[in-house]
């Protein structure tokens, strides 16, 4: 990711990489058929604690286990390389493992070193679904023209996002299956959250091969969202609930992309006011993970917590945006929420970022955060040994004006319990 409008991006104070975005924002109302805010039902701590388990959250992100996931995408591999091929096939086999359907979108794009070769891999869990909440990340490393520049690995950018992703497809499947099998046997009660399925898209191309521009950037998405938007759903799929004339990227509910993960100490600033709902639950996931303790890992009793987010205030407005593989989707009305560490890891677009760039705690912090985020998004139901109950705690809706006004004595509270000061600049 980068910004069009500053080389010198990182030694630029912080408002500054906020690029104002009256001019670059669509309409929002452009999607309002499709799924938007709603209150999202909270897992009971029971299931909290079994998500947070199973699988164990630190095997695929562990970068010395030569055979994680994160060890398999961490190297060289920049578009059109050898390198790249085996990367994606990888992520492809371990999603065809899981019998996801995968496709793979490629094209011809020209660069600054003439025609490329571009791969972007979709894998959907239910190809039949009508609608689908989007979980991106870019797994092509930036091209360097010489060595030992080439050897750049992009650990936070965005190898580690890309192993999340993988774990999180792991670890809800099952809960996939339950959900579709409640469904059919007529016993799940929000059929319209039950025909939403989950994808996850590996945008090839996110890197300038030169200089940060319109045409040298974001070549994966760029082309994605153009052939979505162009691609009508025809009435024989078997979709169901399918309106006439629907494009693809309008079945599209939310774009979560995730870049520059991975490294200590994040801040994650919600930039768009739409998606403020999905940031403000992805932050209520945090504080109950938090508060059962499940961040304790090893020496570290997880008891002293700074959040990963900048809390919202009333009144906060579209933030500006920092140019990413969401923009080209952005422009066609998709609502996106963006997790991006701004400022970016002090490593970025460096040699250091590499494996010794990434915070293990972290990772699986983001593993555990994005796992009760979307099981209550997508209405998943951790199979735990007591009988669902209706009442009381485990299913206590967490509304998003309640969130919103309990906001302030939230973070002066959660401030105040924190062992050390918290302090979000570098
Ligand atoms: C491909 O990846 C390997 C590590 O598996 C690395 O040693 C090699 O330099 C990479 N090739 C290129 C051309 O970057
Ligand atoms: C793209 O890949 C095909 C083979 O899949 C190859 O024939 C072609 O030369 C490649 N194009 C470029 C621009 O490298
Ligand atoms: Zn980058």
């Amino acid at each position: 990711m980068a910004l069009a409008s500053s080389p010198r991006r990182r030694d630029l104070p912080l408002c500054l990489l906020l690029l104002l975005s009256i001019l670059a924002l669509p309409s929002l109302t452009w999607q309002a058929s499709v799924l938007g805010e709603r209150s999202l039902d909270a897992l009971s701590s029971d299931a909290i604690s079994l998500l947070v388990s199973t699988p164990d959250p630190v095997k695929n992100i562990d970068p010395t286990n030569p055979t994680s996931h994160l060890s398999k995408i961490l190297i060289p591999r920049p578009p059109d390389t050898e390198n790249s091929t085996i990367v994606r096939n990888y992520i492809i086999s371990t999603l065809r493992a899981l019998k996801w359907d995968v496709e793979e979108d490629s094209f011809i794009g020209e660069t600054p070193y003439g025609s490329k070769n571009f791969t972007n891999v979709i894998a959907t869990k239910d190809p039949s679904a009508g609608r689908r909440v989007v979980l991106a990340a870019h797994f092509d490393s930036k091209f360097f023209a010489t060595y030992p520049q080439n050897q750049f690995v992009g650990a936070t950018d965005s190898a580690a996002p890309c192993a999340m992703m993988l774990d999180l497809a792991e670890a809800l499947d099952p809960l996939l299956d339950a959900r579709k099998q409640r469904l059919e046997d007529g016993l799940e009660d929000d059929e319209d959250v039950a025909d939403t399925t989950l994808q996850l898209l590996f945008f090839d191309g996110e890197e300038a091969f030169k200089d940060w521009t319109a045409t040298d950037s974001v070549y994966g998405a760029r082309h994605l969202a153009e052939r979505w938007s162009t691609s009508y759903i025809s009435p024989h799929t078997k979709r169901r609930l399918l309106r006439p004339s629907e494009t693809e990227i309008s079945t599209v509910e939310h774009l979560i992309l995730l870049d520059l993960l991975g490294a200590p100490h994040p801040l994650i600033r919600s930039a768009f006011l739409d998606t403020a709902w999905l940031f403000d639950a992805m932050i209520s996931a945090e504080r109950r993970l938090f508060d059962t303790g499940s961040f304790a890992y090893g020496d570290d009793e997880g008891s002293s917590l700074t959040s990963f987010f900048l809390p919202r205030r009333e009144g906060d407005g579209n933030y500006g945006y920092i140019e990413d593989d969401h923009v080209p989707f952005l422009r066609k009305g998709v609502s996106v929420l963006h997790i991006i560490a701004s400022p970016f890891p002090r490593v970025w677009h460096t040699l250091g970022d590499d494996a010794s760039a990434l915070d293990i705690p972290t990772m699986r912090r983001w593993n555990l955060i994005l796992r009760v985020f979307m099981a209550e998004y997508l209405g998943l139901q951790p199979e735990t040994k007591a009988p669902r109950s209706d009442d009381g705690q485990a299913h206590q809706s967490v509304a998003h004006s309640e969130l919103v006004s309990t906001f302030a004595v939230m973070e002066w509270s959660w401030r105040l319990t924190l062992s050390s000061p918290v302090t979000f600049d570098q």
